[in-house]
């Protein structure tokens, strides 16, 4: 039987498990990228790793995040991910070179490779034909460790394009139409493989604006072939060199086949507050638009934003619009100014922001209250934009700069010609923002790590023995997200790395002593209902209980990324043979945990409080079995070094 691209990338990386759909396959890492949310934590669980260098062929730090300062804390993170990429040989791509996905496309990304990023639009790489998947900063240090990285094998959806797209109508358009097809739930457990003859108008980036939202359908990942389109890019980008071609096999077998008739496909737009609420922009015509965000890991690239410059060139915005315009890279924004289009741009009366993430993530560029902003962004959850009564809609660049033109939601086809787009055949090439590491060795070894009073350490687990004591800390309902137990927001994100000041916040929508209680036991367990941890993959909802003493947490049920995370931190995660147990335990009772090594084995472990004995549940796989001994991930790959 034939092989799709996917799976001959994963066949070649293959290090534990046989392919089978839903069993847990282990793969070897080509490459990893982080960006500052998310590395810093990355970064202090790779050096509690305590290996010198990275093994991975290629990782780079990126800044791109939190690049507006307002106070010391930014500051200190960006020099402190830039001091550990120094030392342990990694690139560093400085504040203002641009956006991870759009920089790591651009220089780094390579045909038939395995990249893993500490961001959840990592998929992007699947437009130049790697195998790129958003991962826990976690997973990532254990990948530059050179460690295994585990997924549940996928099954395969195949997407074939037929005809072309008329103008006005974008790859956006491809990926929302996608999103109105599949849902934002439909891509759970698949890796969307782009094929047919459609795809063959797609530049790279167009095609990466397309995997870059397969995120939004919950896919493992997409991705598209390597082939002629893919060469040219990395021509243009002067590294033909890193080219492979990369196609299924004609008898590759995928489980679902999707068409989508390009000749056919209209300019679309999602609704708030869901990437999958997908219409056609006509149907919306004449809705006031009040702000327009141009940019983002989707929508940023020099086509784009050439197609963005000659739409504006010779007009003037809406007085009522404010509009703003984020190149996604250092290359593209030289570009832009070499060619003049910059020049129609400023002129149109758009407001130029950095390289960076920006409105994407609420910073510096939120709509006005209740107001309808009108994005090329990938995202649109309430809130996200900084303002909670916002109204995001997502669109292509053309749909963007007619509203912005306009005032209102207007079919970019109404706008006339398109203008001729004549891309160049060479990328200007300028790496002067992205900082090699020191040579290993001595010079490496000189490197100081630059920890401002921001940077505190990971905690690490403790082994586990085959008997715990400790107090019933905390008792908790049902259905608690990872928001109850870490709070995330503006006040919150400046402390990513610094768990201690987060653990004041710990619990404090459902017990405000929780903290103080916990740190004075030394030890503890808590006790959840239903579905405990649902909500987001947030490895801080398990580190900063780890940080507290908190040892098991016993429940009903588990949120299962959250049970991943519990193990990795070392934390024993079991469950209520009968739930009507749970009645039985009351906050603040003494609990003894007994037969900790047997229960690994049998999957029963024996709770008492003195007088009753209760029965628990906890299956887990012999690599989790090794991590809940060794206390957590990083002592368990510390073990395996
Ligand atoms: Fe940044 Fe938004 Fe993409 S936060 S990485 S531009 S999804």
């Amino acid at each position: 039987m034939g092989l799709t691209i996917a799976q001959k990338i994963i066949k070649a990386h293959l290090r534990e498990g046989d392919m089978t759909p839903g069993t847990e396959v282990g793969l070897r890492i080509d490459q990893t990228l982080t960006q500052d949310a998310t590395g810093t934590m990355a970064y202090l669980e790779f050096e509690a790793m305590g290996v010198p260098r990275v093994k991975t062929d290629l990782s780079v730090a990126y800044i791109d995040h939190n690049t507006l300062q307002s106070g010391f804390m930014n500051a200190d993170d960006h020099r402190f991910i830039q001091s550990m990429a120094k030392k342990h040989g990694l690139k560093f791509s400085r504040p203002g070179n641009g956006i991870c996905h759009q920089v790591h496309l651009e220089r780094f990304g390579k045909p038939g490779k395995t990249l893993i990023g500490s961001d959840s639009h990592t998929p992007t790489g699947g437009g130049i034909g790697m195998l790129a998947m958003g991962a826990g900063g976690l997973d990532v240090a254990v990948a530059m460790g050179g460690g295994t990285y585990y997924i549940t094998m996928p099954k395969m959806i195949r997407v074939n394009l037929t005809g072309h797209l008329k103008p006005f109508v974008t790859a956006k358009d491809i990926s929302l139409e996608i999103l109105r097809i599949l849902s934002v739930k439909g891509g759970v457990g698949y890796i969307i493989e782009w094929g047919g003859p459609g795809i063959r108008d797609l530049s790279v980036p167009e095609r990466a604006t397309i995997t870059n939202m397969g995120t939004e359908l919950g896919a493992t990942t997409s991705i598209f072939p390597s082939d002629e389109v893919t060469r040219a890019f990395l021509k243009a980008e002067g590294r033909e060199e890193d080219w492979t071609p990369l196609a299924s096999d004609p008898d590759a077998v995928y489980d679902r086949v999707i068409d989508i008739d390009l000749d056919t496909l209209e300019p679309k737009i999602a609704c708030p507050h869901s990437p999958d609420a997908v219409v056609d922009v006509a149907s919306l015509k004449g809705t006031k638009v009040d702000q327009v965000c141009i940019g983002s890991c989707t929508n940023s690239s020099l086509f784009d934003m050439l197609k963005v410059a000659a739409l504006l060139k010779g007009k003037t915005i809406r007085p009522e619009v404010s509009l703003s315009i984020s190149p996604g890279s250092k290359q593209v924004l030289r570009m832009l100014a070499d060619c003049g289009a910059l020049s129609d741009i400023i002129a149109s009366g758009a407001r130029v922001l950095e390289c960076a993430c920006g409105p994407c993530i609420g910073m510096g560029f939120s709509p006005n209250s209740g107001g309808v902003s009108l994005r090329t962004f990938n995202r649109n959850f309430l809130g996200r934009s900084g303002t909670k009564d916002g109204k995001v809609y997502l669109v292509s660049p053309e749909t963007a700069v007619a509203a912005a033109l306009t005032g209102e939601i207007t079919d970019p086809q109404l706008l006339g010609e398109m203008p001729e787009i004549t891309m160049p055949e060479a990328f200007t090439i300028d790496d002067t923002a992205v900082i090699e590491p020191a040579a290993e060795g001595p010079e490496a070894d000189a490197v100081e790590i630059l920890k401002g009073p921001n940077i505190k350490e990971c905690p690490l687990g403790e082994p586990l023995g085959d008997e715990l004591y400790a107090e019933a800390i905390l008792k908790v309902g049902d259905n608690i997200t990872t928001d109850h137990i870490m709070p995330a927001g503006s006040k919150i994100l400046p402390y990513r790395s610094n768990i201690p000041h987060l653990s004041q916040f710990c619990f404090e929508v459902v017990d405000e002593t929780f903290p103080e209680r916990a740190k004075a036991a030394g030890r503890s367990f808590i006790i959840g209902g239903e579905n405990y941890g649902q909500g987001s993959s947030r490895e801080h909802a398990a580190l900063v209980p780890l940080y507290l003493g908190v040892r098991a947490v016993i429940t009903k049920s588990f949120a299962r990324i959250h049970v991943a995370n519990l193990i990795n931190a070392g934390i024993l995660p079991l469950t209520f043979e009968d739930p009507a147990d749970y009645d039985r335990i009351s906050q603040g009772d003494e609990l003894k945990l007994t037969g900790i090594r047997e229960g690994l084995e049998s999957g029963v472990f024996l709770l008492t409080d003195g007088e009753q004995q209760i029965r628990l549940k906890g299956e887990f796989t012999e690599r989790q079995k090794g991590m809940l001994l060794a206390g957590g991930l990083l002592r368990y790959v510390g073990q395996e070094k």
